[in-house]
C-alpha cells in the first residue's frame, strides 16, 4: 500500500519531494499524466475524467490516499470525485481510500486560518488591504477558487489571479532557463500593471511553477512573501494522518514513478530540480 501523488506532468514532483521528506518510510507512487498534459487549457469535464482515470490507476497500483498535486485538478475535479465517485471506489475495493487536493492547504497557509474557520462579518472597517497574487493555469484562474475561498475567510486580503497559459507546457518540455525567465517576467509584470503595484504575497498556484520558483522570486520584489505549496500540503497531510489512522500507507520506503506519456529519463530541467536524473516507468 502507498500514498499516491498525481499531476498532469512533472509539476507534482515538487509536492512529492516534500512529502517523501516528511514521510520517508512510507511507500509512494507518482503518476504523471503526460499523455494529456498540460491540463490548464482543457475543458472542465475532460479534466474531471482524466483525473478520475489517473486516480483509478493509482488505486489499482496500491495507493490508499491520492494527493492531487495539481491545482487544476484540485480546483475542477476534486469535489466531484470525492462526492460522486470515491464512495463507489471504497465499496468496490473493500478498503479505505480517499483523494485529497492541494488548494485547501494552500488557502490555510495564505490566510493563516483553518479551513473550517467561518468569518464573523460585522462590517468592521478594514484598516489595510494586503494584495495576494496567484500565478496559475487558465482553468484554475477561471474557477476563481482562490478569490472565492480566501475572500470568505479574510476580507483584508485582495486576491488577483494571473493565468500563465503556456508556462506549464514549457516546463513540461524542459525549456531553457532563459526562455522560462522571459515568460515568468512577463506574467509578474502583467499582474503588477493590472493591480497597480506588486502583490504583497504571491501564491505559486500551479505545481509546475515551483520548479521555477527562483525565477518568480527574482521577478518579484525582495520583500514579497511567497507561499510554497509543497510545505503547505505536507503540513496538512501530517495533520490529516493524525486524524485518520485507517489508511494503509506501506512502510518500505518504496518510490515508483509512472507516466502515461513517454517513459524514460525526464528533462534536464527536471533532473536539475530533482538533484539527480529521474526515470519514469510506463503507467
Ligand atoms: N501542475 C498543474 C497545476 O498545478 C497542472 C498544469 C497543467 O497541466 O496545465 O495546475
Amino acid at each position: 500500500m502507498a500514498i499516491g501523488v498525481f499531476d498532469s506532468g512533472v509539476g507534482g514532483l515538487t509536492v512529492h519531494r516534500e512529502l517523501t521528506r516528511r514521510f520517508p518510510e512510507r511507500n509512494f507512487i507518482y503518476l504523471a499524466d503526460q499523455a494529456h498534459a498540460p491540463y490548464g487549457g482543457l475543458a472542465g469535464e475532460r479534466i474531471v475524467e482524466l483525473t478520475r482515470v489517473g486516480c483509478e490507476r493509482l488505486f489499482e497500483a496500491g495507493a490508499s490516499v491520492v494527493v492531487l498535486a495539481c491545482n487544476t485538478a484540485s480546483a475542477i475535479a476534486l469535489r466531484r470525485l470525492q462526492q460522486t465517485w470515491i464512495p463507489e471506489v471504497r465499496e468496490r475495493l473493500g478498503r479505505p481510500v480517499n483523494v485529497l487536493g492541494i488548494i485547501v492547504p494552500t488557502i490555510e497557509a495564505a490566510t493563516g486560518l483553518p479551513w473550517t474557520y467561518e468569518a464573523d462579518r460585522k462590517g468592521d472597517k478594514i484598516e489595510a488591504i494586503d494584495v495576494t497574487g496567484v500565478f496559475c493555469t487558465a482553468a484554475t484562474a477561471m474557477s476563481r477558487v482562490y478569490e472565492i475561498e480566501i475572500d470568505k475567510r479574510r476580507e483584508d486580503l485582495a486576491v488577483f489571479s494571473e493565468p500563465c497559459p503556456g508556462l506549464a507546457g514549457l516546463i513540461e518540455l524542459g525549456a531553457s532557463p532563459e526562455e522560462l525567465k522571459v515568460v515568468v517576467d512577463e506574467h509578474v509584470d502583467a499582474l503588477r500593471r493590472r493591480i497597480g503595484r506588486h502583490p504583497d504575497t504571491a501564491i505559486l498556484g500551479c505545481t509546475h511553477y515551483e520548479i521555477v520558483a527562483d525565477l518568480f522570486a527574482a521577478a518579484l520584489p525582495s520583500g514579497a512573501k511567497v507561499i510554497h505549496q509543497p510545505t503547505a500540503v505536507a503540513d496538512a497531510l501530517e495533520r490529516y494522518f493524525q486524524r485518520h489512522g485507517e489508511y494503509e500507507l506501506g512502510a518500505a520506503g518504496r518510490r515508483d514513478f509512472l507516466t502515461t506519456g513517454k517513459a524514460g529519463p525526464q528533462t534536464d530541467l527536471v533532473s536539475q530540480f530533482w538533484g539527480a536524473p529521474l526515470v519514469f516507468d510506463p503507467a
